[in-house]
């Protein structure tokens, strides 16, 4: 069995379960106290990772943003922030993009086999560009982090993302914040697509927690056997 990082996959969706809104701009579905949380979460990872998608539609940092969360990190000799992680199989990411040219941790790219030679000439002057098959395979993906010493993967979407790294079962956690608004719109993007998930009714998956953060709530679920029961501060 492929050794992989313990892996936690995070987002928040509406009351219909939407990660965003129909248009191009982003829709706010946290608030600034789960921010908070996700921000503490991030800071106990080695990797955060996201789909190219994301990347270009969000264009985010995936940095920590609390200075004391950033300082005790460089005191147990890490980077300020986890290193970042995207997939893709076009390699169509901007090098300009925050995700390459924010914070000073490793920025690793996962691309499909027959694009690699495009990554590299794109993005190798800010990045490392893996080949990791055709399509990217996420085991293989999990084996090649755990190798680099990743132990701890965060997954911050978007959707497609999710929905592989569910049905293939490589998921340990799984934390859902739900907004308190619908969205209500078929081209906004869904939580996860179609797939055989590991959970169904007929095995359903593990309620760990539920915490009211202001007006969302956390629900998180146990995934795997590897659950591990530790309950992060929610106050920065
Ligand atoms: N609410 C939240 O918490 C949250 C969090 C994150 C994102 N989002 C939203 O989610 C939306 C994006 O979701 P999405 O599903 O469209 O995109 P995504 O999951 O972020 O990225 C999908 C892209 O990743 C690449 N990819 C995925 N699986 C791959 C594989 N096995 N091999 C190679 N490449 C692979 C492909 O990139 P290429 O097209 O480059 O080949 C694919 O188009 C955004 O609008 C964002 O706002 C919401």
């Amino acid at each position: 069995m492929p050794e992989r990082p313990y892996t936690i996959l995070s987002c928040s969706i509406s009351l219909d379960g939407y990660l965003g809104g129909a248009t191009e701009e982003r829709l706010v579905l946290s608030n600034e106290a789960d921010l908070c949380r996700v921000d503490r979460v991030r800071a106990e990872c080695d990797a955060i990772l996201v789909g190219a998608g994301t990347v270009r539609d969000d264009n985010p940092r995936l940095l920590v943003r609390d200075p004391g969360l950033r300082e005790q990190r460089r005191a147990r000799g890490l980077p300020a922030s986890p290193a970042k992680v995207t997939i893709t199989r076009e390699a169509r990411l901007d090098a300009a993009s925050n995700f390459f040219t924010t914070g000073d941790s490793e920025k690793l790219v996962y691309c499909a086999s027959q694009a690699v030679p495009a990554a590299r000439r794109r993005l190798g002057a800010v990045a490392t560009v893996v080949d990791g098959g055709q399509p990217v395979d996420l085991a293989r993906l999990g084996q090649d982090l755990h190798d680099r010493g990743v132990r701890r993967l965060m997954v911050e979407g978007g959707g497609r993302v999710h929905t592989q790294f569910l049905t293939a079962d490589l998921a340990d956690e799984l934390h859902l914040v739900i907004a308190p608004f619908f969205v209500g719109n078929s081209r906004a993007h869904r939580f996860v697509g179609v797939g055989s998930f590991p959970w169904h009714p007929g095995r359903r998956a593990h309620l760990a927690e539920t915490r009211q953060i202001g007006d969302v709530v956390l629900l998180r679920y146990a995934l795997s056997s590897r659950f591990a029961a530790t309950t992060e501060r929610t106050t920065c």
